[in-house]
C-alpha cells in the first residue's frame, strides 16, 4: 500500500489529504502536525475548521485510510509521498522583513524529512513559496540524507475556502512542476498517477518547478488585483453617482473580462492575498525590477485604502464621532462559509472603530468568542503562525468589545450596523424588528453591497452601500 504523509493539518492539509484519501481508497494517508490541539480536534468529532461538506468527506475516512498524528518523525518515515502544507507566513523580522516569505516551518519539516527518512521519497511543495524554494529545500534535504534520494515536486493548491471541497473534487486544473530529468519526470508521474483516480488527465498541467512556484503567487496576484480594480471603480462610483454592481454587470458580459471576482466590498482578506502579492514583490526588488514591485503594491495600497475609506465614512456619517457608541459588527469571518479569519478586513475596520472609542458589538455565525478577541489584540506579525505558538488573549484586555450570540443582540441598541462579511442569514434578518431596537438616527454601513438598501431606507435607516449613490444624509 502506498503511503502519504501530510505535514501540516491546517485549511489546505486536512482537505486536501481527506479528499486524496477518498479519491484513493488504496492509498493511506496520515496527517501529521505539530499542534497537539490541532490533531486532537481531528481526532474527535468537531473538527478544527470549518468548510462546507469537510465533514463528511473526514468521517467517510477517518480510521480507514485517513489518520492524525503528532508523531511526525514515525510517519515520515513510513511515506513513500510526503506533502508539505505547512504555514510561510510573512517575515516580520531581518533581512526582507514585511515582504518576504518567512521560511522557518517549511525548513524545520525539511530537517524532520532528513532525519527520518531512511528511503527514497518525493517530497511535495504544497504550501505557496517563493519561486526557487524547491532548490534550497532539495539542498537541505540532500546534504542531510543518508545517502537517501529525494525528488521535490511542486504542487501548489489553488482551492478556496468555503468551497474547498468542490474545488478539490473538480479543481480548474491541478499543476505539477517537477525537475527536467528522467527522475523528476518519474516523479511528476507518480503524482499525476495519484490525480489521475478523479481529475481528467487534460486538467493536470505539467511544468518546470520555477514555473510553477511562480504561477500560485501570480494566480493570487491576479485575482486580488481584479478585486481592488473594481474597489478603485466603487469609490469612483460613490463620487460620481455610477452604481458599481451595474459596472460590475457591465464588465462581466464582456467574455474576454469574464464574471468573477468583480464584488465591491470593505477590501479582500484571508491568509493568502497580501501575503503572496508581498512576497512577489520583495521577489521582485531582490531581481532588480522596481517598476514590477511598485505595480503589485498597488495592489495591496487600494485594499488598505478601502477599509480605511469605510471607517471613515462610519466615523464621519455618525457627526464625526462614535465616541461610546455601540456599534453593531455583523460578520468577522474573511469571508462567507468559513471559519477563518486570517487578515479579515473586519479586524482593521474594528481596530479603526476602537481607535475612535466605539464599543463595538460583534457576531459571526462561525468564529469563536476566543477568536475574535485573538485576533483584536493580537499583533499584526502574530496572525499567521501555528495556533499553539500565538499568546493567548484574556477576554479582560478587550473592554470596547462585546462577542454575541446573534444578529438582533448585537444590533440591539446600537447607532450603527457594520457588515462585514456577507454570511447569507444577514441578507434575511427581520430588519424593521431591528430598527426598532435601535438608536435614532439608525444607520447601516454594507461592507459587501449585500442587502437591500431601498427597503432598508423605506424602513428609516440611512444607509451606506459601498460602490452606490449616495444616500442624501451622507452628501451633506
Ligand atoms: P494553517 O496555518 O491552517 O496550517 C498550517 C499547519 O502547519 C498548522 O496547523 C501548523 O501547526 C503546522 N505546522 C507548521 N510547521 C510545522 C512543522 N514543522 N511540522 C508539522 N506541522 C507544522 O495554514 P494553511 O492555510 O493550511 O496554509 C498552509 C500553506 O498553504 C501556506 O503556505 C499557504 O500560503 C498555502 N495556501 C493556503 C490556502 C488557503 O486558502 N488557506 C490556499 C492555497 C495555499
Amino acid at each position: 500500500m502506498v503511503k502519504i504523509c501530510g505535514i501540516g493539518a491546517g485549511y489546505v492539509g486536512g482537505p486536501t489529504m481527506a479528499v486524496i484519501a477518498l479519491k484513493c481508497p488504496s492509498i493511506e494517508v496520515t496527517v501529521v502536525d505539530i499542534s497537539q490541539s490541532r490533531i486532537s480536534a481531528w481526532n474527535s468529532d468537531h473538527l478544527p475548521i470549518y468548510e462546507p461538506g469537510l465533514q463528511e468527506v473526514v468521517q467517510k475516512c477517518k480510521g480507514k485510510n485517513l489518520f492524525f498524528s503528532t508523531d511526525v518523525g514515525k510517519h515520515v518515515s513510513e511515506a513513500d509521498i510526503i506533502f508539505v502544507a505547512v504555514n510561510t507566513p510573512t517575515k516580520s523580522r531581518g533581512l526582507g522583513a514585511g515582504k518576504a516569505a518567512d521560511l522557518t516551518y517549511w525548513e524545520s519539516a525539511a530537517r524532520v524529512i532528513a532525519e527520518w527518512s531512511k528511503s527514497n521519497k518525493i517530497v511535495i511543495e504544497k504550501s505557496t513559496v517563493p519561486v526557487r524554494t524547491a532548490e534550497a529545500i532539495e539542498r537541505i534535504l540532500t546534504h542531510n540524507s543518508n545517502g537517501v534520494s529525494f525528488q521535490i515536486l511542486s504542487n501548489p493548491e489553488f482551492l478556496s475556502e468555503g468551497t474547498a471541497i468542490e474545488d478539490l473534487l473538480n479543481p480548474d486544473r491541478v499543476l505539477i512542476g517537477g525537475r527536467q530529468t528522467p527522475e523528476g519526470q518519474m516523479a511528476i508521474q507518480t503524482l499525476k498517477g495519484i490525480y489521475a483516480h478523479w481529475v481528467p488527465e487534460d486538467k493536470i498541467i505539467t511544468t518546470n518547478l520555477w514555473s510553477s512556484e511562480l504561477s500560485k503567487l501570480a494566480d493570487n496576484a491576479f485575482l486580488a488585483q481584479r478585486i481592488s480594480s473594481i474597489n478603485a471603480m466603487s469609490a469612483l462610483c460613490e463620487a460620481t453617482g455610477a452604481e458599481v454592481s451595474e459596472v460590475s454587470h457591465a464588465l462581466s458580459k464582456n467574455s474576454k473580462i469574464g464574471s468573477r471576482f468583480l464584488n465591491a466590498s470593505v477590501g479582500f482578506g484571508g491568509s493568502c492575498f497580501q501575503k503572496d502579492i508581498l512576497n512577489l514583490v520583495y521577489i521582485a526588488e531582490s531581481n532588480g525590477l522596481a517598476e514590477v514591485a511598485s505595480y503589485w503594491k498597488q495592489v495591496i495600497q487600494m485594499n488598505d485604502y478601502q477599509k480605511d475609506r469605510f471607517v471613515k465614512r462610519v466615523v464621519s456619517s455618525m457627526f464625526n464621532t462614535i465616541s461610546g457608541k455601540k456599534i453593531a459588527v455583523l460578520g468577522f469571518a474573511f469571508k462567507k462559509d468559513t471559519s477563518d479569519t486570517r487578515k479579515t478586513p473586519a479586524i482593521d475596520v474594528c481596530k479603526g472603530l476602537m481607535g475612535d472609542d466605539a464599543c463595538l458589538s460583534i457576531y459571526d455565525p462561525k468564529v469563536s468568542e476566543d477568536q475574535i478577541l485573538r485576533d483584536l489584540a493580537m499583533d499584526s506579525v502574530e496572525w499567521d503562525h501555528p495556533v499553539h505558538l500565538q499568546r493567548k488573549i484574556s477576554p479582560n484586555t478587550m473592554k470596547q468589545v462585546r462577542i454575541v450570540k446573534d444578529a438582533y443582540e448585537a444590533t440591539k441598541d446600537a447607532h450603527g450596523i457594520c457588515v462585514l462579511t456577507e454570511w447569507d442569514e444577514f441578507k434575511t434578518l427581520d430588519y424593521q424588528r431591528i430598527f426598532d431596537n435601535m438608536q435614532k438616527p439608525a444607520f447601516v454601513f454594507d461592507g459587501r453591497s449585500i442587502l437591500n438598501a431601498g427597503k432598508l431606507r423605506e424602513i428609516g435607516f440611512i444607509v451606506y452601500s459601498i460602490g452606490k449613490p449616495l444616500d442624501p444624509w451622507l452628501r451633506a
